[in-house]
């Protein structure tokens, strides 16, 4: 039977990069998103190789995201791996300064909307057993702090906690579940997080050597393609040129 990945934010990034990895290993897949040319040009892209179902999706939709699950053609319904990976940080500015609206939006795409898929998914999941995976798509950020962080570290810190929890409510259904967690890598995330500035977004990965999206979905597909009783709990990987810092000391002038 052709194992099958259904990934979130397959538009760009990790997301885009796994379905390029799960297809090289044979795998159908469904790709979800919210920008449909992107999926359908990914998918234009990758169909002559592997089975591809694209679905436009707002993630943050609970109704649109059993809708999208609900109608999987037969061929696709068999999921083996899950990969919620759709998310995103937006100001990278000091609490203080940050508006309400996007701290809503990172909760609202990163938590609410993990766990919107992850219910909608599970039952296909279960249904698969062993070998099956979720591979949720957490951050260095949501195991240590740093400035501007805020909400984007605690909505990673939430993807951590949720998967450890999910692991012991699966545990007799053969369904494992990682969360990995990358450190900095160069995608369109920091575009997102700097609303389109190019500059800044470029600053972000100038003179150092950040990771790849392709080496994150090598990760993915590391994971989720390992001997059914093998599970992976948790894997942080940074670029070997990304560390931690001292802590921070406010001191007298
Ligand atoms: N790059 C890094 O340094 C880094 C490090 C650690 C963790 N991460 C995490 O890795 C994941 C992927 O990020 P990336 O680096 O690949 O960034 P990216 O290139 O900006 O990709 C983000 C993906 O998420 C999708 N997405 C965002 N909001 C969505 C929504 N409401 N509904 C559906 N899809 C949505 C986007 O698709 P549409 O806009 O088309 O919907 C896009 O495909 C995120 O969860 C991010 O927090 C990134």
């Amino acid at each position: 039977m052709t194992n099958v990945a259904f990934i979130t934010g397959a538009t760009s990034g990790f997301g885009r990069a796994a379905a390029r990895r799960f297809a090289r290993e044979g795998w159908a897949l469904v790709l979800a998103g919210r920008r449909l040319e992107r999926l359908e040009e990914l998918a234009r892209e990758l169909e002559g190789t592997v089975p591809v179902h694209v679905a436009a999706l707002d993630v943050r939709d609970a109704a649109a995201v059993r809708a999208v699950v609900d109608a999987l053609p037969p061929a696709f319904r068999a999921v083996t791996t899950l990969v919620n990976n759709a998310g995103l940080a937006l100001a990278p500015e000091p609490a203080p300064r940050v508006a309400l609206e996007d701290w809503h939006t990172m909760i609202d795409t990163n938590v609410t909307g993990l766990v919107n898929v992850t219910h909608a998914v599970l039952p296909l999941l279960i249904e698969t057993g062993a070998g099956a995976s979720i591979v949720n798509i957490g951050s260095v950020a949501g195991e240590w702090p740093y400035p501007g962080s805020h909400v984007y570290g605690a909505t990673k810190a939430f993807v951590k906690q949720f998967s450890l929890n999910l692991r012991c409510d699966l545990l007799k259904t053969g369904v494992r579940v990682t969360d990995i967690a990358p450190g900095a890598a160069e995608t369109e995330f920091a575009l997102v997080r700097t609303r389109g500035d190019r500059a800044a977004s470029d600053a972000v990965y100038r003179g150092t050597t950040p990771l790849t999206a392709e080496d994150v979905a090598d990760q993915i597909v590391y994971v989720a393609t390992l001997p059914p009783h093998v599970a992976v709990n948790r894997l942080e990987i940074m670029a070997q040129r990304q560390a931690w810092s001292p802590f921070a000391v406010d001191r007298d002038a």
